[in-house]
C-alpha cells in the first residue's frame, strides 16, 4: 500500500505560497501554512490547512519547509527559527550568489536546502504548464519526490544550490529583450505610419513562425555546434545592419538591436560568418570566460513527469 503522502510545511501565504499550498492539499498532503501577516491564511484554512502564528511550530510540522516568501533576506529572516525538518524548498526569487549563502545558513541550521527556480506563473502550479528546476543534494530531491510531483514537472539541475537560479538568470535576456525587440519595432511600424494595432496582427503569427528558428538556436547551443547553419551569421549581419539603417532613417535609435548588431559583427570577425547564429556564444564566451565543461542535465520532457491534473479550484 501506498504511503501517505508527506506533510509539508508553506511558509509565505501571498500568490505563490498559496498555489503551492492548495495543490498540496489537493494532491492530500497535509499541510501547515504560516505567514507574516496572519489575516492572509483564512483561505487555506478553508480548504483543510492548519494555520499557525508561532513559525517554529510551521517548521517543526514536517520533513519538507516549502519557503515562498519574497526573497532571499526575507526567507533568511524567517528561517532566523532553525527547522527540525531536513529539507527546505526555496522557490523566492534571486541570484546564484544569494541560493548559495542561504544553502549555507541552512545547512548550519542543521536543514538541507533544495533551491528552486519555478519557470511558471503561480497560476499554474500543479498544471502540465508547470515546469520548476531544483538546485541542491541529489538525494533531497529524489527522497522528496513526490512533493515536488505535486507542483508539476521538475528537473535536477545539480549539487551546487546556485544552479537553479542560474538558470533563472539565463532566461531572463530572452524575457526582457523580447520585450524591448516587440515594443521597438512597434516604435518603428508607428514611425513608418503603420497603426501599430496593424503591426500586431503582423506580429502574432510571426511570433509562431520565429519559434521555430529559436527551437533551431537551441538545438545548436545543445549540441554545442554551429552546423549546419540554420540562419547564418553573415545573413544576420547584412540584415541586423539594413534594420538599424532603416530605423535611423525613420528618425529611431536601434534599440536592442544596436547591441545583436554588434555582436554578429563580432562572431563574424571570428570567423564564424558562415557559421550557425547561434555561433554567437563564441563572442560571449570570450567575452566572459564561460566555464564551458560541465556536464548537461537531461532537461527534456521525457525525464520530467507529467503531474496529474490539477483538481481545480475546490
Ligand atoms: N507569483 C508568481 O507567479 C511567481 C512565480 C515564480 C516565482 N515567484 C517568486 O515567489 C516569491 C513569492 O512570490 P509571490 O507572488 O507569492 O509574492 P507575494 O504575493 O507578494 O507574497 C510575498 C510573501 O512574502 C512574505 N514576506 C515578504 N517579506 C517578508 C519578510 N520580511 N518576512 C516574512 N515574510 C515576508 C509576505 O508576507 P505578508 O503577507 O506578511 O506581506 C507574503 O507571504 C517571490 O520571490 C517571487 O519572485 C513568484
Amino acid at each position: 500500500m501506498a504511503a501517505d503522502p508527506a506533510p509539508v510545511a508553506v511558509l509565505g501565504a501571498g500568490n505563490m505560497g498559496v498555489a503551492v499550498a492548495r495543490r498540496l492539499l489537493s494532491s492530500q498532503h497535509r499541510v501547515t501554512v504560516w505567514n507574516r501577516t496572519p489575516g492572509r491564511t483564512g483561505p487555506l484554512v478553508d480548504l483543510g490547512a492548519t494555520a499557525v502564528d508561532d513559525l517554529a511550530d510551521a517548521v517543526a510540522s514536517a520533513p519538507v519547509v516549502v519557503v515562498t516568501v519574497s526573497d532571499y533576506p526575507a526567507a533568511t529572516t524567517v528561517l532566523g527559527t532553525p527547522p527540525s525538518g531536513p529539507t527546505v524548498v526555496n522557490l523566492c526569487t534571486g541570484t546564484p550568489a544569494e541560493a548559495r549563502r542561504f544553502a549555507d545558513a541552512v545547512r548550519r541550521a542543521g536543514a538541507v536546502l533544495l533551491d528552486g527556480y519555478p519557470t511558471h506563473h503561480a497560476d499554474r502550479v500543479g498544471t502540465a504548464d508547470a515546469l520548476t528546476v531544483y538546485a541542491g543534494p541529489r538525494r533531497a530531491y529524489e527522497e522528496h519526490r513526490e512533493v515536488l510531483d505535486s507542483l508539476g514537472r521538475h528537473a535536477w539541475l545539480g549539487e551546487d544550490p546556485g544552479l537553479a537560479k542560474a538558470a533563472a538568470i539565463a532566461s531572463a535576456p530572452a524575457y526582457h529583450g523580447v520585450m524591448v525587440a516587440l515594443a521597438a519595432g512597434a516604435a518603428y511600424a508607428e514611425a513608418e505610419g503603420m497603426d501599430v494595432a496593424d503591426y500586431v496582427e503582423v506580429m502574432r503569427p510571426f511570433v509562431g513562425t520565429v519559434k521555430g528558428i529559436w527551437d533551431s538556436t537551441l538545438d545548436h547551443l545543445a549540441a554545442g555546434t554551429w552546423v549546419p547553419p540554420r540562419t547564418t551569421i553573415d545573413k544576420q549581419v547584412r540584415t541586423s545592419r539594413r534594420t538599424i539603417d532603416a530605423f535611423a532613417a525613420a528618425g529611431l535609435p536601434p534599440s536592442v538591436l544596436g547591441s545583436v548588431a554588434e555582436v554578429f559583427a563580432a562572431a563574424a570577425a571570428m570567423g564564424h560568418g558562415s557559421d550557425d547564429t547561434a555561433a554567437v556564444v563564441e563572442v560571449l564566451r570570450s567575452r566572459g570566460g564561460t566555464p564551458r565543461d560541465r556536464p548537461l542535465h537531461d532537461l527534456s520532457a521525457d525525464a520530467m513527469p507529467t503531474p496529474e491534473p490539477r483538481e481545480t479550484d475546490q
